[in-house]
């Protein structure tokens, strides 16, 4: 075959987003020769889209707020389903990480005390969210970014890593193509942590980019990790709906956390009805169901949404509170939200199920495979609060880089046989040789309609049953692509690996949605309008690759000790 490059580390890290850089920088901490893999460019990634605020309850603003709350706030978000050990962790460790990044010099908004400032998001008991006007994610992204590239960190940008190589049970390195050049590359190293975010490019309308295709979850499963809870994806309730070009794009929780109001075409503000004591900072499972609903029933907005108007607050207000989301609707839409409302519709945005991964470490079932961020599975149990995703990325990121330094070292890396990197090779030229084959653009559009019309929002039985016979359909379709052109930046070659592990994910999501015969945070099953705590309550879901197929299990969640579930009891 032809010659590939070889990089040699102690450590890879596939994913370069909030989670792959902490990720970095701590393993490179711990003394492991360190790489950073991005499959875009430094610093482009979905932690900008977490955009109001990083939730750690420092108790700036709200001085009644401490770990206890978060850690109950993020499970009952959670509908009790979370790896409490993981959520446990966060609610005690995102204080110091939000402080630590301002000691690397994130410059976030103050209170008149010259405190962090911090404010309110749905399901949040007080006001903990710190944040940067509306552009949170993308400071976090700046100081991590700052901070990486000074920490003796290898980074390979526009790399996309196509498969994971295991030595027997354990994993020993990354094969991959340069996105520019098409060329092959392959990454021996000791300990592996993905970090490749999650999959909402599998959905018609998403505020994720097109990096965003579940690579990690797809690898890890292909290695024979397990996912846990894939039924669970997030819609989160504002996407902009108008014009066409940008539905999907992220219209921030922080509109409504800075005061912004849901109406309806009746000019009725209609949380009254789904949650009349948090309105419209109930969690976004909530919220999301509430849009959808009134829009079905015929009160929508003229583009099919609902209003959101934070006008009251004052022209100068939200230009210094939102300065991107007036920006974005004055340039996309040309709306001025200062002025009247925005109209908004859910738009999928992060997956709550993932790698499966002890909270401790970060690793998965598979012995030197990590993972942290959104593609890991467990920390948000049912439903994800806002804010809670950018908390959650410093406090496993940091514990991933040392899980996997701490595993790594002291190992000599394993021989990777040349017949394996060929016949991973062949496997991706294929839509080169194939004189016949379908076009993976119309495979994407048709699995993209699939997941947006058949495993959204509301699902039932039928419906679900439904999206798994088109996705079998698909993955036939799928088996035989043709593709034109040269190796060389040809995004249609690329999109050829990216459909494999987007109908993988699709499937898992969907398999796990049919066997979930209850509602539960954002599984909601029109069929099954009841939570069962007793039983489906107390089980999560498993996915793993068995005998060459798909296999779909439950286990039992893991009981919390009774010294925190006692901190539930003492609410009732
Ligand atoms: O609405 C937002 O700003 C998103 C935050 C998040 O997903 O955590």
């Amino acid at each position: 075959m032809e010659k590939y490059e070889t990089h040699t580390h102690d450590v890879i890290v596939i994913g370069a987003g909030g989670a792959g850089l902490r990720a970095a920088i701590e393993s490179s901490a711990q003394g492991a020769s360190t790489a950073l893999i991005c499959k875009s460019l430094l610093g482009k990634a979905h932690t900008v889209m977490a955009e109001g605020g990083v939730a750690a309850a420092l108790a700036n603003v709200d001085t009644k707020d401490n770990w206890e709350t978060h850690f109950k706030d993020t499970m009952k978000g959670g509908k009790m389903l979370n790896n409490w050990q993981m959520a446990l962790y966060h609610a005690q460790e995102a204080p110091e990480r939000v402080r630590e990044l301002e000691y690397w010099g994130a410059l976030f908004d103050r209170t008149k005390e010259g405190r962090i400032n911090q404010r309110a998001f749905g399901g949040h008991t007080w006001k903990r969210l710190a944040h940067v006007g509306d552009r949170t994610g993308l400071e976090m992204i700046r100081t991590l970014q700052e901070k990486g590239i000074h920490s003796g960190i290898d980074v390979y940008m526009e790399c996309t890593i196509t498969h994971l190589i295991k030595d027997g049970d354990r994993e020993t390195g990354a094969f991959g193509y340069w996105r520019e050049s098409g060329k092959f590359v392959l990454f021996k190293a000791n300990a592996i942590i993905l970090a490749t975010g999650g999959v909402g490019k599998a959905y018609k309308y998403t505020s994720n980019s097109w990096e965003y295709t579940g690579d990690g979850h797809s690898m890890a499963y292909e290695a024979g990790a397990e996912l846990i809870d894939m039924e669970f994806i997030q819609f989160h309730p504002t996407g902009m709906v108008w014009p066409p070009s940008v539905r999907g794009i992220l219209v921030t929780e922080a509109v409504r956390g800075e005061g912004g109001i849901l109406t309806n075409s009746e000019g009725e503000r209609f949380m009254e009805k789904y949650d009349p004591e948090r309105m419209e900072l109930s969690t976004r499972d909530v919220v999301a169901r509430s849009i959808y609903t009134e829009v079905e029933q015929g009160r929508g907005s003229p583009h099919g949404g609902a209003f959101l108007d934070v006008s009251h607050r004052g022209a100068d207000y939200v230009k210094r509170k939102l300065p991107s989301m007036y920006h974005q609707f004055m340039e996309f839409a040309d709306i001025d939200i200062t002025k009247g409302p925005m109209e908004v519709f859910p738009t999928t945005h992060y997956v709550m199920g993932g790698v499966k991964v002890e909270g401790d470490t970060c690793s998965s079932t598979v012995p030197g495979l990590f993972a942290a961020g959104e593609v890991a599975g467990g920390m948000h149990g049912a439903n994800r609060l806002g804010g809670n995703s950018l908390s959650d990325l410093l406090v496993f990121g940091k514990r991933a880089g040392e899980g996997a330094a701490a595993y790594a070292s002291g190992k000599s890396h394993a021989q990777v046989s040349a017949e394996l990197v060929e016949g991973f090779a062949n496997e991706l030229r294929e839509p080169f040789n194939n004189t016949q084959g379908e076009n993976p653009y119309t495979i994407h559009q048709d699995l993209q309609d699939v997941m947006q019309l058949y495993i959204g929002v509301f699902r039932t039985e039928e419906n679900i049953q439904t999206g798994i016979d088109k996705i079998e359909v698909l993955k036939e379709r799928a088996k035989t692509l043709k593709i034109e052109g040269s190796v060389m930046f040809n995004p249609g070659w690329h999109l050829c690996r990216d459909l494999k592990s987007m109908l993988i994910v699709s499937e898992a999501l969907a398999r796990c949605a049919l066997a979930r015969k209850e509602s539960r945070g954002a599984h909601s099953r029109v069929d099954y309008p009841e939570s069962d705590d007793e039983v489906l309550g107390k089980l999560n879901s498993i996915v793993s690759f068995k005998d060459g197929a798909m296999d779909v299990a439950t286990r039992p969640i893991v009981e919390m000790p009774e010294e925190l579930s006692k901190l539930f009891t003492e609410d009732k």
